[in-house]
């Protein structure tokens, strides 16, 4: 018995034992493989899987890349940007296969970002739908099209953390919330991945911009970044890792600075974080240029700077061909080894492996899938419930909104009936010409029952400089031929004969976006006069907006009876706009970026600390955190979002006050649909631990879940809090969570919770000094 009971357990720590030591079949199929082509491989061609070229239809960036079809014939080329269509695709992609030497095809990379033809909302606008199956079903969407495109891999997710609405790029990313930003990380990445990237719809993700891009100084792109360590492990890295975690295939290095050293040159945040600790496995790809962008940063010349990427682990080079020039002599030099050119090809070749090229070169790219699986009726239905629920509705007066689909609607403004901005500023592949206007998605949901009377009121953007500036970079941005009162004369004509008014506001989106700083984050002002006018016509006016940041709307939020923010809603945005107004759909969507009162107040988010003096409310006490202008407090809060009906939150209750460490939390409310709609509300779950080792947020968001309820019905809604969502990094940057009395709060919006106490206990545990320092990643023990 004693026997069996020894052989049985030694079979089983050998069986372990090769299960642990095998690779899986797919991985040691592909080393083999692998290993074969790369003893084929010359250095020169070793060194041209390295080099990342633009070719094709779209400029993304400062320069051109030359020479394309020579250096792919010549082996010099690991992957394209900006060409898609079978017929591109597979042009290009037939040079490589059948006449460079060795025939190793092309990655296909493109700005695939919030949908390849069929546009979804821009992602701060998917951030704020909440809805996790929403977003990962229009990555998939994405990827499918993108896929019968001929694409391969996508520059997306970004998840870069922005608390900034000056920086342009908030449009690009989910917003200012860690928790949340990791949560969509992961679903966008299994959306476009899929468990099997051999699948001829899937496409390799690359994460961006890593890292900490968001965190520009002054909000002014591409400037310096410059933070604590505890800063970036607590708010700024989770989404990162997340992605990874989730298996993305590549990273994209960012153009910023990350401790004083270049993101592109820094070897403890490519490798010592991104592959020690967090186990990644794919490639780094540069951002455009961002290796010769080094010299800039005052790294050295161009030779230097492909060393230093080579050495901190970036194992390809997008659009600036150093690597194709300089690595040979660096090699001949010894600067680098060519073990070091070895893994970084290895890491690429792998990644066309697993995406099945090899032995499909065109991943099932046909015209026929083109022709069937791209902006299908199914995808823009899609786009167009995907757009409504992104949609927040900010201030909703004496029920204006939703309209009566009856009666006469003043439809005004320069975006009213405008196409051309719906779809963002990364909308790459979208035809805008296949966008939904606003007018006419009334006209398609309201039908003939309502008169539309329209005028465009104002230009878009009037301010000359602005204008010239926006022009240069390549935007439509139309004038009228009349002047702006005659076109204010016949806005206001309109109103005078309209029940209501809905004018449609915003930025254009090339306002909005890379190279989009701006310091103003008003309306423009010729639209802010048109919008003063209207109002003082006495006619209840909407405002609808579209934007790509967090604007300040000071003025809008007291003298609009409703503003309904629409983001860039993408192809289906008119009709989704419409579904919204005349109440076809409740409005559901939160807000994930804080909207300051003032551009002084940035940068401005929820999760922000107490500080030693802060604000209590008395303004007779001078020595406290704030200003003598403005108030602390923004305008509209993180996760704020009005529906058509009322949700009314009952106390929270608590299972226990006090816990021990293996101890769940259940955290419960009621919440009732008080109004007379069925509507869905975003139950938010923050947690704070007023007393730590070090300073905490006043508030962080830990869960949240989307209930919806018919008018009068009441749900139970439960959140398990367990020690896991407790945890945070301390000052020795080890992730681990500390005893004593936490907060919990419960509402729909980061300022309006219902609040509990609880104590937490913590058994004290026995000094082990190797088993603390973990600063890796949540939730792996
Ligand atoms: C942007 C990236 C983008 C790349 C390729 C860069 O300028 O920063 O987000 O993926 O261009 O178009």
């Amino acid at each position: 018995m004693q026997k069996n009971r020894q052989l049985l357990w030694l079979i089983g720590v050998m069986l372990a034992g090769c299960l642990q030591a095998q690779p899986p079949v797919i991985d040691s199929k592909m080393n083999a493989f692998v290993d074969g082509l790369m003893s084929r491989m010359t250095l020169q061609e070793k060194i041209g899987q390295l080099n990342l070229l633009s070719v094709g239809f779209d400029v993304t960036g400062p320069q051109l890349s030359q020479d394309a079809d020579a250096k792919v014939r010549q082996g010099l080329v690991g992957g394209v940007f900006n060409t898609y269509t079978p017929v591109a695709v597979r042009k290009l992609q037939a040079q490589a296969v059948k006449e460079s030497r060795l025939g190793i095809p092309l990655l296909f990379g493109y700005d695939v970002i919030h949908g390849h033809k069929t546009i979804f909302p821009m992602p701060l606008g998917l951030a704020c739908t909440w809805n996790l199956d929403s977003i990962e079903r229009s990555a998939r969407i994405a990827a499918n099209e993108a896929t019968a495109d001929g694409l391969t891999w996508t520059f997306s997710p970004m998840v870069d953390i922005a608390r900034d609405a000056r920086w342009g790029r908030i449009a690009e990313g989910a917003g200012e919330d860690p928790y949340l930003g990791a949560q969509i990380a992961r679903v966008m990445v299994h959306g476009y991945q899929t468990g099997d990237l051999s699948q001829s719809n899937a496409m390799m993700a690359c994460v961006k911009h890593f890292a900490l891009y968001g965190a520009a100084e002054a909000g002014r792109d591409y400037n310096t970044v410059d933070m604590s360590r505890r800063q970036m492990y607590e708010y700024y890295l989770p989404p990162y890792l997340a992605a990874v975690e989730a298996g993305a295939g590549s990273v994209m290095s960012s153009f910023n600075e990350v401790d004083a050293v270049p993101a592109t040159a820094n070897r403890w945040l490519l490798t010592d974080l991104l592959r020690t600790q967090w186990g990644f496995q794919g490639f780094v790809v540069t951002d455009y240029t961002a290796i010769n962008e080094m010299s800039e940063h005052g790294m050295g010349d161009l030779r230097m700077d492909a060393q230093l990427a080579l050495k901190a682990g970036v194992d390809m080079d997008m659009v600036g061909e150093t690597y194709l020039k300089y690595l040979p002599e660096l090699v001949a030099k010894n600067a680098i080894s060519e073990s070091q050119i070895n893994q970084a090809c290895r890491r690429i070749l792998e990644a066309k492996f697993k995406l099945g090229l090899f032995a499909d070169p065109y991943h099932g790219c046909t015209e026929e899938r083109a022709r069937t699986e791209i902006l299908t009726p199914e995808n823009r239905q899609a786009a167009r419930e995907i757009a409504a629920q992104s949609f927040v509705l900010l201030k909703n007066d004496q029920k204006i909104l939703p309209l009566r689909k009856s009666g006469t609607i003043a439809l005004v403004g320069p975006l009213a009936d405008d196409q051309q901005n719906l779809l963002g500023s990364w909308r790459a592949a979208g035809d805008w010409r296949q966008a939904v206007s606003v007018q006419w998605g009334i006209s398609n949901v309201a039908g003939s029952a309502v008169t539309i009377l329209s005028a465009k009121g104002a230009n878009l953007v009037d301010d000359p400089a602005l204008r010239a500036t926006l022009k240069a970079f390549g935007a439509e941005i139309p004038v009228d031929a009349r002047s702006p009162q005659e076109m204010v004369n016949e806005a206001v004509a309109a109103a005078n004969r309209a029940d209501v008014v809905v004018a449609v506001l915003g930025e254009s989106s090339a306002m909005t976006g890379e190279a989009a700083s701006r310091s103003d984050l008003g309306l423009p002002e010729n639209q802010k006069d048109l919008l003063r006018t209207l109002v003082a016509t006495g006619k209840p006016v909407v405002l609808v907006l579209m934007n790509g940041r967090p604007l300040t709307l000071g003025w809008e939020s007291e003298h609009c009876g409703a503003i309904l923010e629409t983001w860039f809603g993408g192809t289906e945005a008119g009709n989704a706009v419409a579904d919204v107004l005349f109440g076809d759909y409740n409005p559901s969507g939160k807000l994930t970026a804080t909207f300051p009162r003032s551009v002084g107040q940035i940068p401005i988010y929820y999760n922000h600390k107490n500080t030693g003096r802060p604000y209590k409310g008395d303004p007779a006490f001078k020595y406290a955190s704030r200003y003598l202008d403005v108030p602390n407090d923004p305008l509209y809060a993180f996760g704020y979002g009005l529906s058509f009906t009322t949700f009314s939150y009952g106390d929270i209750k608590l299972n226990k006050t006090a816990l021990a460490d293996d101890e769940t939390l259940l955290a419960s409310v009621s919440l009732t649909n008080a109004g007379e709609r069925a509507g869905e509300e975003t139950v938010q779950l923050y947690l704070s631990q007023p007393i730590a080792s070090v300073t905490r947020s006043v508030e962080d968001l830990r869960g949240f879940q989307q209930v919806r309820l018919q008018p009068g019905e009441t749900k139970e809604v439960t959140f398990r809090i367990t020690p896991e969502d407790l945890k945070f990094y301390n000052a020795k940057l080890e992730y681990d969570w500390e005893p004593g009395a936490f907060i919990v709060r419960i509402g729909g919006n980061s300022s309006q919770v219902k609040s509990a106490t609880v104590n937490w206990h913590k058994k004290p545990v026995a000094l082990n000094p190797s088993a603390t320092i973990r600063p890796l990643a949540k939730g792996s023990e």
